[in-house]
C-alpha cells in the first residue's frame, strides 16, 4: 500500500461523472396491494461506507433515505398478500404455468432496463466494486432465466398420470402461501431473489423487505414489481426488522419465512410465529468455512484460492474462507506467499479499476475486526502482514493473523470482514477436530494432492457440512448445485431447482383405476375441465 489510508477516499471531483450521485435519493414509496403509497412519515438515512474529502476533512456521503414503516404499513402489506393469496384460491395461485412465466419474463425484461441504476446503487450503498456489481446483476438475471426453465422441466414432468397398486394419480407441486422473502447486505439483490422469485413463479404471495444495506437499489425496480404482477402478488416494505417484521410474524400468517441473515435474527423471527408447525422456513445463516492446507498442496494455487476466498467483497460473503489451517511444515512459506499477494489487492473505491478491497458498509464494523485483532494479539498472535489491520474510518485493510489458537475469539466467531486467521497443525485429526465441534457447518475446502489423505478428509465431513471443495475455495455457484448448511449455518436447500421445491407442495389427485373413473378423469383431461389435472405441459 503505497498511500496513507485516508488518502483512499475521494473529493466529489475525482468521482467519475457516470457513477456521481448529485443529489441525495428521498425515497417514500412502497409497495402494497399493486399501488406505489407514498410515505409522509420519518425517513431512515442512507449513508454509503464511502467517505468524501471536503475542505480537509472526510464526510461519510448522504446518498438518500427510505421510509421508516411502522407495523400498521406492514401488516396492511400482509393483508395484501393475503387477499391475494385468497386461501389458494387468488388469481396468482390459480394461474397456469405458462401464465406465471409470461409475468416473470416481462419483469425480468423490465429489470434488465434498470441494470446500469441498479449496478451504480450496488456501488455506493455496499461499496462492492464495479465489476462485482455487475456480476451480481447479471447473475441474477441468469437465475431468473434458469428458474424459468426449471419450472417448465418441473410441469413437463407432473403432466402425466402415474399407476401404482390399483391406483391412477397426478401428482403436481402448488403453492405453500404467504411468503415473507428478506435478503443480507453482501448480495442484497442476488440473495433476495433467489427465494422471492422462485416463491412468486410457484403461485404464492409475497411480502418483500430489502436487506439492513442496499436498500435504495431496488428502488429502480419498483414499478416493474407493481406493473408486472397482479396487485397484491408482491409487496415491498421499508424500516426497522423489529417493527415491520416483527409484526408480521406474530400476526401467524406467514407461512414461508425466507431469511438470509444470521441465526440469532432467524431464532427470534421464527419464535414469533404463534403457530411454528404452520411456519416453513428456508434460511441461509451464518458460516466459519475452514480451509484446510495440507502438505503437498499446491501452493501456488492454494494461496490463491484462499486469498480470494478469505478476502473477496473484503471477506463479506457467508461463503468466505474464515478460518485457515496450514500444515507446520509449509506454514511460513504459505504465509509469505500470502502476503505477497495480499498486498497485489488494490484498495480504493468501487469504481476505480482493479480495485478489489473497498469500504465496509456495516456501522461498527471497523471496531469490531480491531477488537477481534486485538484479542488475537492478547492471546499470542501477531498481525504478519504490512499495514494489517490498519483503518480509517469505514476502511480496514485486511489483517493476517497468525497462530491463532481456540483461546482467541476469531478462532469460533464468524468475522464477516477482511481478517484472516491461520492456525498451524500437525495432525489432520485437529482440523477435523474443529470442524465437529463448530457450531456451523456450510462448507470446507481442503487443499492436497495425496488422494488417499484428501479421501480421509472428505469422509470426515460430509456428515458436517453442506459442501466440500477440493483445491478450490468455498463458494455458492454454480447455482445449480445445492446451497445449504448444517448445524447454525442454514434450513432447507436452495438451488435453480430446489428453491421451487422448497416454495412448493406435492398435491396428488388419486383414483381407484376402475372403468368408471378412468373415464371420468379421460372426460376431465380431454374437455379440459380442471386445470390440476391436465396432461398439457409447455415446452
Ligand atoms: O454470502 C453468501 C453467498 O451466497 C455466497 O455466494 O459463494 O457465490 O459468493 P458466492
Amino acid at each position: 500500500m503505497s498511500q496513507p489510508l485516508t488518502e483512499l477516499f475521494p473529493t466529489e471531483d475525482n468521482i467519475p461523472e457516470q457513477f456521481k450521485i448529485t443529489q441525495s435519493i428521498e425515497q417514500r414509496e412502497y409497495l402494497v396491494g399493486g399501488e406505489l403509497k407514498t410515505w409522509s412519515g420519518n425517513l431512515n438515512p442512507v449513508l454509503s461506507p464511502v467517505y468524501i474529502k471536503e475542505g480537509g476533512k472526510l464526510k461519510q456521503k448522504l446518498i438518500g433515505s427510505t421510509p421508516l414503516l411502522t407495523s400498521t404499513e406492514s401488516l396492511a402489506a400482509l393483508d395484501a398478500a393475503v387477499k391475494a393469496y385468497d386461501l389458494g384460491h387468488g388469481v396468482w395461485p390459480t394461474k397456469s404455468v405458462t401464465d406465471r412465466i409470461e409475468h416473470v419474463e416481462k419483469f425480468l425484461v423490465a429489470m434488465r432496463s434498470q441494470r446500469e441504476e441498479v449496478v451504480k446503487l450496488l456501488m455506493w450503498e455496499i461499496a462492492k466494486t464495479q465489476k462485482d456489481a455487475e456480476k451480481e446483476f447479471d447473475r441474477t438475471c441468469e437465475y431468473i432465466v434458469d428458474t424459468i426453465k426449471a419450472y417448465k422441466e418441473l410441469d413437463r414432468n407432473s403432466a402425466k398420470l402415474i399407476e401404482d397398486q390399483g391406483f391412477m394419480a397426478q401428482i403436481r407441486r402448488v403453492p405453500l402461501g404467504v411468503s415473507l422473502c428478506m435478503g443480507p447486505y453482501n448480495y442484497p439483490l442476488n440473495e433476495t431473489f433467489s427465494t422471492l422469485i422462485p416463491a412468486l413463479i410457484m403461485g404464492n404471495t409475497v411480502v418483500f423487505k430489502p436487506a439492513k444495506y442496499g436498500v435504495l437499489l431496488i428502488r429502480p425496480l419498483i414499478e416493474a414489481f407493481r406493473d408486472c404482477f397482479p396487485a397484491g402478488v408482491i409487496n415491498i416494505i421499508y424500516g426497522r426488522g423489529r417493527e415491520t417484521v416483527g409484526a408480521l410474524m406474530e400476526s401467524g400468517k406467514v407461512d414461508v419465512f425466507a431469511f438470509i441473515g444470521t441465526n440469532k435474527g432467524a431464532n427470534d423471527l421464527k419464535k414469533l410465529h404463534p403457530k411454528s408447525h404452520r411456519l416453513k422456513a428456508i434460511l441461509g445463516l451464518d458460516a466459519k468455512n475452514p480451509g484446510i492446507i495440507l502438505p503437498d498442496a499446491d501452493i501456488e494455487n492454494a494461496v490463491n484460492e484462499c486469498i480470494m476466498g478469505s478476502l473477496s467483497f473484503n471477506g463479506q460473503r457467508c461463503t468466505a474462507l474464515k478460518i485457515l489451517f496450514v500444515h507446520k511444515s509449509i506454514v511460513d512459506v504459505f504465509i509469505s506467499k500470502f502476503n505477497e499477494g495480499v498486498k497485489k489487492l488494490k484498495p480504493g473505491m468501487p469504481w476505480e479499476p482493479g480495485v478489489s478491497l473497498t469500504p465496509l458498509p456495516e456501522p461498527g464494523k471497523v471496531e469490531f475486526l480491531s477488537d477481534l485483532v486485538d484479542d488475537a494479539k492478547r492471546n499470542g498472535a501477531s498481525v504478519v502482514n504490512d499495514n494489517g489491520g490498519e483503518f480509517s474510518e469505514t476502511f480496514f485493510y485486511p489483517a493476517v493473523l497468525y497462530p491463532v489458537n481456540r483461546n482467541m475469539k476469531v478462532y469460533a466467531e464468524e468475522q464477516f470482514g477482511p481478517v484472516v486467521p491461520i492456525v498451524p497443525f500437525d495432525e489432520d485429526d485437529e482440523a477435523i477436530q474443529y470442524v465437529l465441534n463448530s457450531n456451523f457447518g456450510q462448507q470446507v475446502s481442503i487443499f492436497g494432492m495425496e488422494s488417499k489423505r484428501v479421501a480421509n478428509l472428505m469422509d470426515a465431513f460430509v456428515n458436517q457440512v453442506g459442501r466440500i471443495n477440493l483445491n478450490t475455495q468455498c463458494q455458492r455457484g454454480p447455482d445449480t448445485f445445492p446451497f445449504n448448511g448444517r448445524k447454525d449455518s442454514a434450513e432447507g436447500t436452495l438451488s435453480v431447482a430446489d428453491a421451487l421445491r422448497v416454495f412448493s407442495i406435492r398435491t396428488i389427485v388419486a383414483t381407484k383405476s376402475t372403468d368408471e373413473n378412468k373415464q371420468i378423469i379421460s372426460n376431465i383431461i380431454r374437455n379440459r375441465e380442471s386445470a390440476f389435472l391436465s396432461t398439457d405441459y409447455i415446452f
